[in-house]
């Protein structure tokens, strides 16, 4: 079974059928919301939503330990994450959808790690490649066979927000190699690592990142609302053709 653990614009899965939540409790504190089970075309799925059913767990706040433990302890096989982005890439404008395989993480005082205390000796997981090469693929196919556009790859740099960055900033991302930013994608994806579970991600360029193309003098979050509901639509579309 896979999860998918929804961001901003994806607080719920519309077509989700035989919806049951369940409340797990875990070492690490409380999940998000309860976890939903259903099927998505007649294959079960869990689903969460990071920032809580009613949006309501910023960033910085999300207990991404309890998150993830959750899920393992639910037994899902592997995690689809569908987060918004900031392009900072000149081709990733609003609306295009990408599945990065690189991350940098500027997040700071999250917790982000299982390994701590005695009772959890220290493991240095392999981070090389932070993003599970399959279920990327199986992303991408998905995509080809739904004629969804679908970037395969790029680098998604992690800001520790809840505020969106100064140009100064992404200028800095940029020439560290970010082509996306975010605030979610860790410690989540490298907390997916340490439970050993497969983790990808549907990231959904909603804005040009601060200084960019039509951010230039500023983020218009007006102009978010409509472009996150658009390509929510087409990610609902791919997660489908997913799951089938
Ligand atoms: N920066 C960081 N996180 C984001 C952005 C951004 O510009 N847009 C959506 N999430």
């Amino acid at each position: 079974m896979i999860a998918i653990i929804g961001g901003s614009g994806l607080a719920r899965l519309a077509g989700l059928a035989h919806q049951r939540r369940e409340i797990v409790r875990t070492p690490y504190g409380d999940p998000s919301g309860p976890l939903t089970f259903g099927e998505l075309e007649n294959v079960p799925i869990a689903f969460l939503a990071r920032h809580g059913y009613g949006h309501t767990i910023a960033p910085h706040e999300i207990n991404y330990r309890a998150n993830v433990w959750a899920l393992k302890s639910a037994g899902v096989e592997g995690i689809v994450s569908v987060a918004t982005v900031g392009g900072i890439r000149a081709d990733f404008g609003p609306g295009v959808l990408v599945a990065p395989d690189q991350i940098i993480d500027y997040t700071w005082g999250r917790r982000s790690t299982y390994f701590e205390g005695s009772e959890n000796p220290v493991r240095h997981v392999d981070f090389t490649d932070p993003y599970d090469a399959r279920l990327r693929r199986r992303l991408l196919d998905a995509a080809r066979a739904e004629s969804i556009d679908l970037v395969d790859g790029g680098t998604y740099g992690c800001t520790q927000g809840p505020r969106l960055e100064t140009t100064a900033e992404i200028r800095r991302l940029e020439r560290d190699g970010c082509d996306l930013v975010g605030m979610t994608g860790m410690p989540e994806a490298a907390l997916a690592r340490e439970q050993d579970l497969p983790y990808a991600a549907v990231a959904v360029v909603v804005n040009h990142a601060a200084g960019k193309g039509d951010s230039e003098n500023g983020i218009s979050l007006e102009a978010i609302g409509p472009v996150m509901d658009q390509a929510m639509a087409r990610v609902r579309a791919l997660l489908a053709a997913f799951v089938r």
